[in-house]
């Protein structure tokens, strides 16, 4: 007996960022966070589960996954699975895990593709198994496979609550992707994968003297952000991406051991975007742990915006993203 779907989520951007847990095990944010999902840019995911399986297969872009991600993945489904026993969802024993995923967009430089992938596996697990759940539950799952991931189920524009409790830390829509046509232009610096992951940075993020503070202040950027995006204020929106991305990597810089995720050419595009917007044009420049730099602009200045990165020499890939919509089954 088999029983098979596929998934596809779309990777977020953060404007306020997650940066530490308060339970790492359980990846429960230090503070919450806001994102938006991107449209071109996806992960599609097949899980068969089969009794005929021998043993179980993971493969990540046509290769057998590597030892440290199979573990993290072993590791949730069996927390998975143990829960949907738990919830009596699930009454036979499922048998072993075939899990088939690609992603349209270099893994490991910064665009942030557990997220996709987590959201993708969520999907496609419950999808297989014939179990319906909310939307609520789904975003549950995915955050304890990987944080931002569960701001990559629902749709648009989203909300990670950090909740007071494991049961209420998960993500909403705060606006759908046809609310505002943003475009995120990602300027592809490296397509390397990081030294450091961010699973390891969040360990050790209260190291830093600054994240304390971070964390306390971040609930007035969080009012700020979902305002502007309810809004549509895209100067708002800016301002305050714009510092809650510095705040993130001031942390990351001063944490121990220390994670620099910038390169010479990073900085020449912050730089560029700030004296663009002070040029009247809307864009501003946020950054998650690596060197890309993902420009986010207004439908408007879009092209604009990309003909001034194409001109700016280190950048080898400009990817170009609208919002995207939920996690869906195909
Ligand atoms: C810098 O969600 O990738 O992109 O829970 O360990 O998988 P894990 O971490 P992850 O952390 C993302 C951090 C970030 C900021 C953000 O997306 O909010």
């Amino acid at each position: 007996m088999s029983k098979t779907a596929t998934a596809i989520a779309h990777p977020n951007i953060a404007f306020i960022k997650y940066w530490g847990n308060r339970d790492d095990a359980l990846r429960l944010p230090a503070n919450g966070s806001i994102s938006m999902n991107l449209e071109s840019l996806y992960t599609r995911t097949t899980v068969t589960f089969s009794t005929d399986l021998r043993n179980n297969v993971i493969k990540i872009n046509g290769k057998k996954a590597d030892n440290a991600t199979e573990f993290r993945i072993k590791d949730w489904l069996d927390d998975l699975i143990c829960y949907l026993y738990h919830k009596k969802w699930l009454k036979d024993a499922p048998g072993n895990v075939e899990i088939i995923s690609e992603n349209s967009f270099p893994t490991g430089a910064g665009i942030a593709s557990s997220a996709s992938a987590f959201a993708a596996l969520t999907l496609a697990v419950f999808g297989a198994l014939g179990i319906e759940a909310d939307e609520n539950v789904l975003s549950y799952w995915a955050r304890h496979g990987s944080g931002s991931a569960c701001r990559s189920i629902p749709e648009g524009f989203c909300e990670w609550a950090r909740g007071s409790s494991n049961e209420d830390s998960t993500a909403y829509s705060l606006a759908p992707a046809s609310h505002w046509d943003l475009v995120d232009l990602i300027a592809v610096i490296s397509g390397k994968h990081k030294k450091v992951g961010s699973s390891k940075g969040h360990w050790s993020a209260d190291t830093s003297p600054f994240q304390e503070q971070r964390v306390r202040t971040a609930p007035e950027r969080i009012a700020v952000c979902r305002q502007a995006i309810l809004e549509k204020d895209f100067s708002a929106l800016a301002e305050v991406s714009e510092k809650d991305m510095l705040m993130m990597h001031s942390v990351m810089m001063t944490q121990e051991p220390p994670l620099f995720y910038w390169e010479p050419v990073t900085i020449r595009v912050i730089k560029a975007v700030r004296e663009w917007r002070e040029e009247g044009l809307d864009c501003f420049a946020t950054i998650d742990a690596g060197p890309n730099v993902h420009v986010i602009c207004t439908s408007e200045s879009a092209p604009a915006v990309r003909e001034r990165l194409e001109k700016l020499k280190g950048i080898r890939e400009i990817l170009s993203s609208g919002p995207g919509g939920k996690a869906h089954l195909v």
